[in-house]
């Protein structure tokens, strides 16, 4: 996703310095899994993560503590963040923006993110999939990657504000979580992007890494997509 956008277009070799000289806000950092990438892999210069949560920043923290990368995490709810007095490079938010109800909350947290980037700069996001086909629902492809997608479909297609939730497992530990996402249109993406100012907006589908010996295994994974990425610029 950020490949080709920031210039780079093979995808065999590393781009440890993607992000050389950058500064990034990750909403919805959760426990940071991909803040510490942007800097670890990419190599992001200074790293914000902002979650509503504060037991996920709390274990954001922690890691930061036993393994330190300069990563700033703060707790916050990214549809009131006001606008910093610098402006950020690039804004990642990886499952934000599927947690908006409404197409009225999608227009907040989208604004707010176009308030934190710099004119001309690129947000990268993910989102659950809301441009799969009523096939990429299917729960019996996704069990093998350890989650299932529940959805009301006997009102395909699904109506804006739709629960879509997901279980993922943890069959070592014979445990599992769940959370409620909402569907919004892809056109109601798009709408959001618009009003607030980007000029540019990509869907962005799945594809697993060419490096990756066992390819095959996530076929299913790609071709019923729980997620897509957007990328969307100023
Ligand atoms: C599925 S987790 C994703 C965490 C992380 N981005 C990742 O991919 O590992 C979704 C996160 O969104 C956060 N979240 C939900 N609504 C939010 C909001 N309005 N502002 C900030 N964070 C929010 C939750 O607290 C949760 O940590």
């Amino acid at each position: 996703m950020f490949l080709p956008v920031l210039g780079k277009e093979d995808t065999i070799h590393e781009h440890n310095d993607l992000l050389a000289g950058k500064r990034v806000l990750d909403l919805a950092c959760g426990d940071g899994h991909y803040t510490r990438k942007l800097k670890e892999q990419l190599g992001a210069s200074e790293v914000v993560g902002i979650d509503i949560s504060q037991a996920m920043i709390d274990i954001a923290r922690s890691k930061e503590r036993e393994r330190p990368f300069g990563i700033i995490y703060e707790v916050a709810d990214a549809q009131m963040l006001t606008p910093p007095s610098i402006k950020y490079d690039v804004v990642t938010a990886f499952y934000l923006l599927n947690f908006a109800r409404t197409s009225e909350e999608l227009e907040r947290m989208v604004r707010v993110i176009s308030e934190q980037l710099a004119d001309g700069q690129t947000f990268f996001g993910v989102i659950t999939n809301v441009c799969g086909s009523e096939a990429t629902y299917n729960n019996e492809k996704h069990h093998k990657y350890a989650f299932m997608r529940e959805t009301n479909l006997s009102n395909w297609p699904l109506h804006n504000g739709a629960e879509v939730k997901y279980t993922h497992f943890n069959d070592q530990q014979n445990t599992s979580f769940s959370y409620i996402t909402y569907y919004l249109s892809p056109q109601t993406y798009e709408q959001a992007f618009k009003r607030a100012g980007f000029t540019y907006f990509k869907w962005v589908p799945l594809e697993s890494d060419p490096k990756v010996e066992d390819r095959a295994f996530y076929d299913d994974f790609i071709n019923y997509a729980p997620a897509i990425g957007i990328v969307a610029s100023k």
